[in-house]
This record gives structure tokens, sequence and C-alpha cells, in this order.
């Protein structure tokens, strides 16, 4: 029988977790000349011991839908985490979103300083591309690299670098260029490039991790699309209607920074009914996976009705 989506999220939770302290411990790795401590403390501050780890998830369910098994997807998940930890240390700078919490603790620039918290960040980013070129778990190089590039644009220009400089333009902080005044299709832009392309490629990857038939890749990445917009709308209403405790991270301040969200477009009521919307889509695109399918759709009914 398959596992539960509880036992199986904790299962990749720990297995992420175990290979990222492996990563990050300060023992200088083969092609490497030291590892600066302070530098190394700050990585381990912003990437281990918190986060629900559901991109990795996301990645390591959908390649094992295909077949594929753990020890070929773990490496994969762990690039797509340290991109993602590495975005959130950025975020929450003070030039960025000026936070003080996240998971639950002092964010990486205030619990350091804000030099490291840069650095913290470039460095997750380059590891996920040395951890992609390693073949050690793909052993096809034209897979590799076909994820390479995936994972690049996903968090590059077109994904969520470019959803990063939108949301701060939405909030009309750049002197001499006038505030935005976004339509629905550009906020629904914004938000999947910022947080959809990265849970989009987590679930994509993983189809191909598992070879996949052509329409199976297309059907997952519809489904990385859904899961990817359901995320991003749980997170504005949760900034709105949660607090800090339940979250780990302030609560808010989108509303107070002006930020274009989802609460702002559809209300919070909207919001839900979207969020129900969603998980019918989910359910619609899994359905001819059966019960192989099933764990897939409780993540993706955990991340609509999420509370933290
Ligand atoms: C938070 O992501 C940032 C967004 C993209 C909305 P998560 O809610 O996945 O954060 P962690 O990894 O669990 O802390
Ligand atoms: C951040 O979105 C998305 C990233 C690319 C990190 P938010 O700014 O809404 O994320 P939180 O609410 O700080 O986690
Ligand atoms: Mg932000
Ligand atoms: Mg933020
Ligand atoms: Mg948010």
């Amino acid at each position: 029988m398959s596992k539960t989506f509880e036992a199986r999220l904790i299962e990749i939770a720990d297995n992420v977790e175990h290979r990222l302290q492996d990563l990050l411990s300060d023992s200088v790795r083969s092609g490497e000349m030291a590892r600066p401590e302070r530098l190394m403390a700050a990585l381990r501050h912003g990437a281990l011991d918190g986060g629900k780890r559901v991109r990795p998830f996301l990645l390591m369910e959908t390649a094992h839908l295909f077949g594929a098994e753990d020890t070929q997807s773990l490496n994969t998940a762990c690039a797509l985490e340290c991109i993602h930890c590495y975005s959130l240390i950025h975020d929450d700078l003070p030039s960025m979103d000026n936070d003080g919490l996240r998971r639950g603790k002092p964010t990486v620039h205030r619990a350091f300083d804000e030099a490291t918290a840069i650095l913290a960040g470039d460095s997750l980013l380059t590891l996920a591309f040395e951890i992609m070129a390693s073949d050690e778990q793909l052993t096809d190089p034209q897979l590799r690299i076909t994820l390479v590039r995936l994972l690049a644009q996903a968090a590059g220009i077109g994904g969520m670098i470019g959803g990063q400089m939108k949301d701060l333009a939405a909030e009309g902080r750049f002197e001499k260029t006038p505030v935005p005044q976004l339509t629905e299709p550009d906020i629904r832009q914004l938000q999947a490039m910022k947080t959809g392309a990265l849970l989009r490629f987590a679930c994509e990857a993983g189809a191909r991790i598992g070879q996949a038939s052509s329409a199976h890749i297309a059907q997952m990445t519809r489904f990385g699309d859904i899961v990817g917009l359901a995320f991003q709308l749980a997170d504005d209403l949760l900034d709105e209607t949660a607090t800090e405790a339940t979250v780990g991270k302030a609560t808010g301040k989108d509303r107070a920074a002006g930020k274009a969200t989802f609460v702002t477009l559809y209300g919070i009521d909207g919001t839900k009914t979207r969020l129900q919307k969603l998980v019918e889509e989910a359910r619609d695109l899994l359905t001819p996976f059966g019960d192989k399918g099933q764990c897939l759709l409780e993540a993706a009914r955990f991340i609509a009705a999420r509370t933290h």
C-alpha cells in the first residue's frame, strides 16, 4: 500500500534534511579550497531545520509516480530546495521585504549580518547547480542538461527573480518609475513567476526523472502550475489572516507594503473559492493515475488549505 501524504512528506523532509546537512557541513569538499566558518553557519541557519520542504516533496513524489526510486530524485530535490532557501534569504533582506522572522527563527541577516546573508544566498544558488551537474544520481547527461536548463529558467529572469522584480515594482518603490496599474492577468503572471515557476519545475522535473511520456510530462507540468498558483493564493491568504506564531514569519505585511496580491485582487472569500476550484482541477489531472496519484492529490489539498 502506498504511504499517506503525511508519512511521505515526513520521509522526504527527513531525507532532504540529512542530505543538506551533509552538503552544508564544515568539511571541505572535493574541488573546494576552504569553507569559511561564518558563511557555513549562515547557510545552515537559512537552509536547515525548518521549512515544509514542499518543493522536494512534489519533485520526489512525482518521480515516484512514474516509478523512479528516491535515490534518483533526491539530489535534484535538494538543489531545488537550495534555490528556494536562497530566494527566502534574499526576499527577507532589508532592501527587499525587510523581514526579521523566517521559519520561526530570526532571518539570516538578523542572525548574522546583511553581507553574510547575501553571500549565503549566493552560495545556495551556486551550490544548487553544482549538485545538478553531479552524475552521482542521474547518469543520463542529456537529462541532467535539460534539468539544469529548466531550473535556471525557473529561478531566473523569466521566473522567480523576474517575479520578485515585478513584486517590488508593484509596490511602487522605484523612484521615477510610475506604479504600474496591474490587471488580473498581470498579477497572475507576477505570481506565476515569483512562486509558480519553482513549483512547476518540481513537478516537471519529477516526471522527467521518472522517464514519463511527453503527454505525462505536460500533464504534470500543468499540475505544477495549478499547485503553484494555489501555493501563492494560500500564502497571500495567510499573510492577511494568520498570526506570526502559526506561520513562523511576519504577517499583515503585504497590505502594509501595498503589494499586488491575490487577496487584493479577489478578496478573502474569492481567494478561498479559487483555492477550492484549483484542488478540483488538480484532482481531475490526477484521476488517470488512480490510487497512485492519491498522495499528490493530498498534497494539493494540503497546499490549498495550509495553515503555515
Ligand atoms: C514561502 O514558501 C515563500 C513563497 C514562495 C510563498 P514556503 O511556504 O514553501 O516556505 P518554507 O520553505 O515552508 O519555509
Ligand atoms: C516570496 O514571496 C517568493 C520568493 C521568491 C521568495 P513572499 O515575499 O510573499 O514570501 P514570504 O511571505 O515572505 O514567505
Ligand atoms: Mg517578497
Ligand atoms: Mg517576503
Ligand atoms: Mg508572502
